[in-house]
């Protein structure tokens, strides 16, 4: 029902995100929108590209006055170092004469797999759309997820776990780990790991190689009952593992303690269920989420949780061994001006995709044409909640 398309290239014109299925008078939140690309450009161990970018958005169908109208929804940012790159990237035209073909796939990108499926000799035709620039598209998706769960009470956030070998480390509730990600350089909420953290990355920028990490992303205010048990395309785990895994870079996701819960008896692991009448949202309470809030692929509400694990960036300075495709030689991987560590920058993709598929599964659950309509329909559930309350007289 909700569903988005990006379309655009790292150095084209732009990047464009198509949403259908929202409904009628949602309020587009764009200063929102904006802080949100924002935050997708932060964080410690960026490259150069950040420096140029300074992403807006721009709404090019689909809302009026603020207010979304009912159709598919066309949002865009320009890319802004396009204009250094309009010769080499323009829609029009054909290759200069001094144009020279990439022909060396770089090591852990799409560019050799790519090459062959789409049979290019142009390596640059690959490397432009696979880039993780297409991320901004995801981001424009995100924001938009997040401003609709805004009015079911859902808020969604995240934090880096660990840098490389370096963890962070503190029992801290979500929310205090949430809001000190939120003033730091590498979103993470251990202030002294994260000195460690940013001495690791230089070090790493110096010896010209790269780093992963970890990050976990959280959803808090969710109603049960979403997602289901009936079919796998209606499994929210499903759904949560397929687009937290298509970002790119992302090599393992687990629905909360998912491998640990490998290790664990049943007696630690699952997460006990709890009753009384004046817990908020709904009666039946967990005080765990060890199951990441999903069992049987359905909500169990409140928390939704997953942690991501992100490869190290594969452009090396260093270069790793590769192969000319064309004059079939050995050669270094060609450097391209890249992240060094880009875990935060993706924790907050990693956001933008668990708001989408909530997002998701709020449409499906409470449908309606207007925002109005899914009100009413919501308010009717949150009754129906509400009956599973049972107060002591007096
Ligand atoms: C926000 C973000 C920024 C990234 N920045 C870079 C980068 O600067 N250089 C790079 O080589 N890879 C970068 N990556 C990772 C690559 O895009 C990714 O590894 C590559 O497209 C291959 O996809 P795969 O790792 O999913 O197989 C970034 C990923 C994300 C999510």
């Amino acid at each position: 029902m909700l569903e988005f398309h990006t379309a655009g290239e790292s150095h084209g014109p732009g990047i464009i995100t198509l949403i259908r299925g929202l409904p009628a008078n949602l309020e587009i939140d764009i200063p929102f929108i904006n802080q949100e690309l924002s935050r997708r450009q932060s964080g410690f161990g960026s490259g150069g590209r950040m420096k140029i970018e300074k992403d807006e958005v721009e709404i090019l169908g689909g809302v009026r006055w603020g207010k979304t109208l009912g159709g598919p929804v066309v949002l865009g940012v320009k890319n802004r170092d396009y204009e250094n790159w309009s010769t080499i990237m323009d829609p029009r035209g054909s290759a200069p004469s001094s144009y020279k073909e990439i022909t060396v796939p770089r090591p852990g990108h799409a560019d050799l797999g790519g090459m062959v499926k789409y049979r290019f000799s142009d390596l640059r035709n690959v490397i432009e759309r696979a880039s993780a620039r297409e991320t901004v598209g995801k981001c424009l998706a995100g924001a938009v997820a997040k401003i609709f769960l805004r009015h079911w009470g859902v808020k969604v956030g995240g934090f880096v776990e660990s840098i490389g070998e370096i963890s962070a480390q503190g029992e801290l509730s979500w929310e205090e780990k949430i809001s000190r990600a939120e003033s730091s350089l590498l979103h993470t909420y251990d202030s002294e790991r994260e000195k460690e953290m940013i001495e690791l990355i230089e070090e790493v920028r110096e010896e010209g190689d790269t780093l992963g990490g970890t990050f976990v992303v959280v959803a808090q205010g969710v109603v049960p009952g979403l997602g289901s048990y009936s079919e796998i395309q209606e499994r929210l785990d499903s759904r949560l593992a397929f687009f937290l895994m298509g970002i790119p870079g992302i090599k393992g996701v687990e629905v909360g303690e998912g491998f640990r819960s490998a290790t664990l008896r049943g007696s630690q692991f699952h997460d006990e269920i709890f009753y009384d009448p004046h817990h908020p949202l709904f009666p039946f309470y967990r005080q765990t989420f060890r199951s990441g809030g999903i069992e049987g692929g359905i909500s169990a509400g409140d928390i939704i949780w997953a942690r991501c694990a992100m490869k190290p960036i594969p452009t090396l300075r260093r270069g790793l061994v590769s192969v000319d495709v064309k004059e079939k030689k050995a050669v270094p991987a060609r450097f391209e001006r890249s992240d060094i560590c880009a875990v935060p920058r993706a924790m907050v993709v990693g956001e933008a995709m668990l708001a989408w598929v909530l997002a998701t599964a709020y449409r499906e659950k409470f449908g309606g044409d207007s925002m109005e309509e899914v009100e009413a329909h919501f308010q009717n559930y949150l009754s129906y909640l509400e009956s599973f309350r049972c107060f002591e007289d007096g």
